[in-house]
């Protein structure tokens, strides 16, 4: 089956909605898009409304980085699904290991988040990766199982259908050192084996397996080139409009 790649940045804690709208402005003109892709950006939850207004007139996804599971009540500070997608998003990033490290979301939580994702429409973005530890420890495909059954636990096939996965080993986020597409490759080939085993092999075989960690305008095409790997999830390279125009324009 032939995946139509998803390209996607991940901009984190930068960029206001002033400089999101510069951003979108210059992405918009360097780079007409091509219709055999889609693109999304993750934006801060207060560029959410000025990012979808800018790519109004362009396929360009705009994604929430995060959201709370419960839709509405006492909960100072979140920011709900419904009231992310009310906003014109129309995916978000849940699980991101910079989440689980440094905000406390467990398997748990990242679980109760996909529903609360899927029942408002959104595109989930779910992100599992191993640490440097267990990889060096030779766990890294017990993490990952582990990540995807706790995660997914009690959704069907059916309710997966939009299911977007990104693999972002912990140990190649912002430290410049991506996977080499061979080991990227052999995680995404495990991550499809346990969707298949868990949701069948339809579902797998038509979930896009994003690949994350320094993902550069020149590891791009290299990283595409691979089977299973279905797009990319930037994080450094996507706050710079020319960085990810070459990323999103990689040469198939
Ligand atoms: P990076 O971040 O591209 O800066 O390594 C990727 C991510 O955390 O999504």
């Amino acid at each position: 089956m032939s995946r139509k790649p998803f390209l996607a940045g991940n901009w984190k804690m930068f960029k206001t909605s002033a400089q999101a709208r510069q951003f979108f402005s210059e992405l918009i003109k360097l780079s007409p898009l091509k219709d055999d892709r889609e693109v999304a950006l993750a934006v801060p939850f207060p560029s959410l409304e000025a990012s979808v207004a800018a790519v109004a007139d362009t396929p360009i996804i705009i994604a929430a980085q995060n959201v709370y599971f419960e839709n509405e009540g006492a909960f100072t500070g979140e920011v709900s699904a419904p009231m992310a997608a009310a906003t014109g998003a129309r995916a978000v990033i849940l699980g991101h290991s910079e989440r689980r490290q440094f905000f406390g979301d467990t398997g748990a939580w990242v679980n109760k988040k996909l529903g609360a994702a899927l029942a408002a429409g959104l595109i989930p973005i779910l992100c599992l990766g191993e640490s440097l530890a267990e990889r060096e420890g030779g766990r890294a495909f017990d993490v990952l199982a582990a990540q995807l059954k706790e995660a997914l636990n009690g959704f069907s096939a059916a309710d997966l259908a939009s299911l977007v996965i990104a693999y972002e080993p912990v140990w190649a986020i912002g430290s410049g050192k991506t996977a080499t597409p061979e080991t990227a490759q052999e995680a995404h080939v495990f991550i499809r084996r346990h969707l298949a085993e868990q949701l069948g092999d339809k579902t797998a075989e038509a979930a896009r397996i994003l690949y994350g960690g320094s993902v550069k305008p020149d590891n791009i095409a290299k990283l595409m080139s691979q089977p299973d790997i279905d797009g990319a999830l930037a994080g450094g390279a996507s706050l710079d409009a020319a960085a990810f125009a070459r990323i999103i324009n990689f040469d198939a």
